[in-house]
C-alpha cells in the first residue's frame, strides 16, 4: 500500500493545499486528526475536494458543527434544497436507487418526523435493554471460538458479526442470510463516492429486502419488518419504498458504525495500555464502562463527518458564507477533538466527564440506534479485555489497515492474539 501520511505533514501545507487533499482516501483515514486541527485553526469553514470533481464545505469547530447539525437551512433532501435554477453540488444518485431517497437520512421536517415516529418504539433504551442477554451470549460465543484458535481478526471475527447479527434479529432477517449483508452494506456506503463499482451489489440488497417485505406481508412474524408492513397497511400511508429505505438504512447504520467503534476503540486501547488496564479492572462497574465507551466514541468518531446536507439558502457560519446549493459536511471527528470543548483533546482519558461529544450527531437526525450501539460496545469491549488479559496485535509494527471513505471511518482488519 501507499505510505501512511503522518500528522506533521499537515502542518507544512497551506490551506489551499489542504483543500485539495482527498478526504475519502485510506491514507487520510489513517491519520485525519492533524488535518482537522489545521482547518479548525486556519479555515473553520472550508470548501474541500469531494467525489467526482465536486466540492464539499466542511465545518470543523465544535459549536459550529453542533449548530450545523440542528440548522433547518441545511437540508437532507437534496431536491428540496435545490430549487429550479440553482446549480447542484455533485450529482444525484442513479435513478434505480431513487427509493432509497425515502430514508430518514434523506428527509427533513414533517416527512422525516412521520417516518421516525414509526420506528422509534423499536429503539428506545427500554426495548434495547431487553436485548442485553442476547448480546452477552453472542459476545461470549464469538469469544469462545476466538479463544480456541488463540488468534482472530478483531473486525471480521468479532466487531462486525456482533452488531450485524443483532440488528438482523431485530429486523427479522433469517440468520443464515446474514453473511451476505456485509458486502451489500459496504457497497451502499461506497455508492455516493464510487457509484459504478457498487451499484450491482446495492441492487441485489434492494431485491433481497423487497422479497423479505413480500414474505412478511403474507406471513407476519414478531419482527420489525412485519411491524412496518402492518403500518403500511394501516392509515399511515407508509409505502413499500419507504419500508425498503428504512430497512436498508437500519441494516447499514446498524453495523457499519458500531463495528468501527469496537475496532478503532480496541486499537486505541492497545495503543494506551494504561487505559486498557483501567477498563479491564473496572469492567464490573457499569459507571466505569459507560464513561469509557463515551470516551471511545469521542476519541474514534466512527462517523467522521455527518452525512451530506445541502444549503437551501446562503448560510453564514463563523463569518463565512456558504452559498445556496452547496454540499455541507459537519466534521464530527474534528468537533470531538476541539480544544475549545475538551481539555487535552488528543489524550484518551476513559474517565473523562462531562463528555459533550457529537459522535451520534445532534438534533432531528440524532442517531436512532445510539442505545443499541452503546449496549453492544459496553458489553463487547470489556468482555474482550477480560477474556484476553494479554490481548495484542499479531504484528504491532504494521500500519493498521484503515478503509477509505470520508463519512464512516474504520479498520479493514486487525489481527490480534488472545
Ligand atoms: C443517524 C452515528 C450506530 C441507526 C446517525 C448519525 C450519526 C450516527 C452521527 C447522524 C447523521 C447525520 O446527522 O448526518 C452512529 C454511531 C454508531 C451508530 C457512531 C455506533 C457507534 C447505529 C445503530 C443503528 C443506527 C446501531 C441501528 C439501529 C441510525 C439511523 C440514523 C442514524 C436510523 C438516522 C436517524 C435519522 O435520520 O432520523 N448515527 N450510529 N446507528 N443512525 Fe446511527
Amino acid at each position: 500500500g501507499t505510505p501512511r501520511v503522518q500528522a506533521p505533514v499537515w502542518d507544512s501545507l497551506s490551506v489551499g493545499e489542504l483543500a485539495s487533499v482527498d478526504i475519502t482516501s485510506r491514507d487520510f483515514a489513517a491519520e485525519p486528526f492533524g488535518f482537522w486541527a489545521r482547518l479548525r485553526d486556519d479555515a473553520p469553514v472550508q470548501p474541500v475536494r469531494w467525489a467526482r470533481g465536486s466540492t464539499a464545505w466542511v465545518i470543523t469547530r465544535h459549536p459550529d458543527v453542533e449548530a450545523a447539525l440542528r440548522d433547518p437551512r441545511l437540508r437532507k433532501n437534496r431536491q428540496d434544497a435545490l430549487r429550479p435554477g440553482v446549480a447542484a453540488a455533485g450529482r444525484g444518485v442513479p435513478k434505480v436507487l431513487a427509493p432509497l431517497e425515502r430514508g430518514l437520512l434523506s428527509l427533513d421536517g414533517p416527512d422525516h418526523d412521520r417516518l421516525r415516529r414509526l420506528v422509534r418504539q423499536a429503539f428506545t433504551p427500554h426495548r434495547i435493554e431487553l436485548m442485553r442477554e442476547q448480546a452477552e451470549q453472542l459476545t461470549e460465543s464469538l469469544l469462545d471460538t476466538a479463544q480456541r484458535r488463540g488468534v482472530m481478526d478483531l473486525i471480521g471475527d468479532f466487531a462486525a458479526p456482533l452488531p450485524l447479527i443483532l440488528i438482523a434479529r431485530i429486523i427479522g432477517v433469517p440468520e443464515e442470510h446474514v453473511p451476505r449483508f456485509r458486502a451489500w452494506t459496504r457497497a451502499l456506503l461506497a455508492v455516493g463516492e464510487r457509484p459504478l463499482r457498487s451499484i450491482g451489489s446495492v441492487l441485489w440488497f434492494m431485491h433481497y429486502l423487497r422479497r423479505l417485505i413480500v414474505a412478511r406481508s403474507r406471513d407476519p412474524r414478531d419482527d420489525l419488518v412485519s411491524g412496518l408492513v402492518a403500518a403500511r397497511d394501516g392509515d399511515d400511508g407508509l409505502t413499500t419504498d419507504e419500508i425498503l429505505a428504512m430497512l436498508v438504512l437500519l441494516l447499514t447504520a446498524g453495523h457499519e458504525t458500531t463495528v468501527n467503534l469496537m475496532g478503532a476503540g480496541t486499537l486505541a486501547l492497545l495503543e494506551h495500555p494504561d487505559q486498557a488496564d483501567l477498563l479491564r479492572s473496572g469492567s464490573d462497574d457499569p459507571e466505569v464502562v459507560r464513561t469509557a465507551v463515551e470516551e471511545l466514541l469521542r476519541f474514534t468518531s466512527p462517523v467522521q463527518t455527518a452525512t451530506e446536507r445541502w444549503s437551501a439558502t446562503d448560510v453564514e457560519v463563523a463569518g463565512v458564507t456558504i452559498p445556496r446549493g452547496s454540499l455541507v459536511l459537519a466534521a464530527i471527528a474534528s468537533a470531538n477533538r476541539d480544544p475549545a470543548a475538551f481539555t487535552d483533546p488528543d489524550r484518551l482519558d476513559l474517565t473523562r466527564s462531562p463528555n459533550p461529544h457529537l459522535a451520534f450527531g445532534k438534533g432531528a437526525h440524532y442517531c436512532l440506534g445510539a442505545p443499541l450501539a452503546r449496549l453492544e460496545a459496553q458489553i463487547a469491549v470489556p468482555a474482550l479485555l477480560r477474556r484476553a488479559p494479554a490481548l495484542r496485535r499479531v504484528d504491532p509494527t504494521a500500519p493498521p489497515a484503515w478503509r477509505g471513505g470520508a463519512i464512516v471511518r474504520g479498520l479493514e482488519s486487525l489481527p490480534v492474539l488472545l
